[in-house]
């Protein structure tokens, strides 16, 4: 399994010959401007919830590929409306694709799409593929709901929010990542915009210090699993 970061909450998953997007939001990221988006290869676009800055490049992307859309119902519908293809899910749900496992799970946050309608529940996804197992939280306060997910899944990373003010900041995520038993943690959702810029080596500090693992990828850079 190979985890490219695309910057903000934007991730490219390669399990075998499949790839994933996750929440693309790159052509509204300066940070991101030499990403490219027509270049950007997805057979599956799994998207967390409505908010902008998790699917600014949905539509754009998945009429380039034909890459369908997996989400909570309100999201698929919105993208089926659009000529998009796509597969409705929701909490607690979970599904076998060709490349793997999908169960989306809780998270504690809002919404809402662009133009203030409803955009079903936030949600994370739990993906089990290749003999690796990944857990995106999407936008999430800490929530006692993440401990569901090692009942049923030994983690090898969790993919955590860690810029705080619209999600969990450093402390929250480190006790997140003891909630989900998995101590190697990729961070996301931070230095985008002001509200969330962090400091990368008190964070890797925080973390270590606990005895865990915190990865801050450049934008462009992959990790394998
Ligand atoms: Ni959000
Ligand atoms: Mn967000």
């Amino acid at each position: 399994m190979k985890i490219t970061f695309l910057g903000h909450a934007s991730f490219s998953i390669k399990i075998q010959d499949v790839n994933i997007l996750v929440d693309p939001f790159i052509t509204g990221n300066p940070l991101a401007s030499k990403i490219n988006i027509n270049t950007l290869k997805a057979d599956y676009i799994l998207v967390t919830h409505a908010h902008q800055d998790h699917m600014l490049d949905v539509e754009a992307i998945a009429k380039r590929t034909g890459a369908k859309v997996i989400s909570n119902y309100e999201i698929v519908t919105h993208f089926g409306n659009l000529g998009i293809e796509g597969h409705p899910m929701n909490h607690g749900g979970k599904w076998d694709f060709e490349f793997g496992t999908v169960k989306y799970v809780n998270a504690i946050h809002t919404s809402s799409f662009p133009d203030g309608s409803y955009g079903g529940q936030p949600g994370g996804f739990v993906i089990e593929g290749e003999h690796k197992n990944i857990y995106i939280a999407g936008d999430t306060a800490l929530t006692f709901d993440m401990k569901l997910i090692p009942m049923h899944t030994k983690l090898d990373l969790a993919i955590l929010p860690i810029g705080d003010n619209f999600t969990m900041g450093i402390d929250d995520a480190i006790i997140a990542s003891d909630f989900v038993e998995c101590d190697k943690v990729l961070g996301c959702h931070f230095d985008t915009f002001g509200y969330i810029e962090i400091d990368h080596d008190t964070a890797k500090r925080k973390f270590f210090e606990k005895g865990k693992d915190l990865m801050l990828l450049n934008i462009g850079e992959f990790i394998e699993l």
